[in-house]
């Protein structure tokens, strides 16, 4: 009996082990290959914002987008690239567990700490257009950085700004 339960324990762990494995080169939102393009904003199979990159560097519009608007409006607490600070989270790690509903509503309603020694506060977004108009790229871009699918600083090469943009960032903005 003794013998069965340990060789079980170990199946377990074995599955644990592998199942972990395959956690740490995922994201929270699952499998970010992009699939569908509406006016170069790509979204994954399950219809959640994601990253196009080409093979030799050129990201896609949105994600380069996402890297300006992260670093105008989230850089100055949760540091460059994603990588974090002393005050708030590395965010490159947050997307390998964050699903993109999730990551939604903390940008929206904000998030608080309250068992932390220090006060850690993540502001609400929700009623901030600079933020809101553009959630789908800070996403986008963050999975990229999250997935390792692109380095650090300023994408060196974009895709060309898509048509409609202009007047889709107008009617956010009101
Ligand atoms: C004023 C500082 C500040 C700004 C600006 C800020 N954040 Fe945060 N953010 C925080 C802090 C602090 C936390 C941790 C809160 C906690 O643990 O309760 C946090 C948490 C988060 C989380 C949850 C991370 C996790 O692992 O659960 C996400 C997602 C996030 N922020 C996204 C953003 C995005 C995107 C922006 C820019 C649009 C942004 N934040 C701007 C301070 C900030």
């Amino acid at each position: 009996m003794q013998r069965i339960l340990r060789v079980v324990a170990f199946a377990v762990v074995g599955f644990a082990v592998s199942a972990g494995m395959v956690h740490a080169v995922t994201d929270g939102s699952g499998d970010p290959v992009a699939v569908k393009s509406d006016d170069g904003k790509w979204s994954d199979k399950d219809g959640n914002p994601t990253f196009k990159i080409e093979a030799d560097g050129t990201v896609d519009w949105y994600t380069y987008v996402g890297f300006t608007r992260y670093s105008a409006e989230c850089l100055r607490c949760h540091g460059p690239d994603g990588m974090g600070s002393t005050y708030a989270p590395a965010l490159i790690d947050s997307m390998k567990r964050l699903s993109y509903t999730d990551f939604y509503a903390i940008v929206a309603g904000g998030k608080k700490d309250v068992s932390a020694s220090q006060d850690l506060v993540m502001p609400a977004e929700g009623e901030n257009k600079n933020v809101m108009c553009f959630v789908d790229a800070i996403y986008a871009y963050l999975r990229a950085r999250g997935d390792d699918a692109m380095g650090r600083g300023r994408p060196q090469n974009h895709a060309p700004k898509p048509a409609f943009y202009a007047k889709d960032v107008e009617q956010c903005m009101g």
